[in-house]
């Protein structure tokens, strides 16, 4: 039996600036993944250091930081079988021009600073990006009619 994960989406300024937010959802939401949790989250400095800090040491990270304050970002946590890696394999690897056909950052994107989207990469990521961006009253449990249909018995 699949496992049932949570995991969380940020939608990053570019996607926001360039009007990308209602198709970069709607490819999740026809997946069946189950938004549990959406909001906008202006960045502080201080998150963006934790949730980079796989990166501090890298040239780029002051301009990452930068960029991601730029305007606030759409945070999201879907739900649903093995939904790290499914919201992974939707996104697309980090470079948009080696991204597979298909995946959001292939199809609307260009350069790997402008790859509109962050998603969790791993279950202890999850679960600390959960943490970070958001309370236990902001995430949601509740039924969908369509769950029976989507989630079935699992497999
Ligand atoms: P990373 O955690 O390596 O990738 P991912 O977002 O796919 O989990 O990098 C985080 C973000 O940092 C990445 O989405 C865009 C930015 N970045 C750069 O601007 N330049 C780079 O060379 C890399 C590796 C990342």
């Amino acid at each position: 039996m699949a496992d049932k994960q949570q995991t969380v989406v940020l939608l990053k300024p570019d996607a926001l600036q360039r009007d990308l937010l209602g198709q970069i959802v709607t490819r999740f939401e026809r997946k069946g993944l189950k938004i549990v949790a959406m909001k906008l989250i202006r960045l502080s400095e201080e998150m963006l250091e934790e949730h980079y800090s796989h990166l501090s040491d890298k040239p780029f990270f002051a301009s990452l930081k930068q960029f991601m304050m730029q305007t606030p970002v759409v945070g999201m946590v879907f739900e649903g079988y093995d939904a790290i890696a499914e919201v992974r394999k939707i996104v697309g690897s980090t470079n948009p021009r080696e991204a597979d056909a298909g995946t959001i950052r292939a199809d609307f994107s260009m350069t790997v600073p402008s790859n509109l989207i962050h998603a969790s990469d791993a279950p202890e990521t999850a679960a600390d990006e959960i943490k970070r961006f958001f309370t236990e009253e902001e995430i949601f449990d509740y039924e969908k009619i369509t769950d029976r249909y989507i989630f079935g018995e699992g497999v």
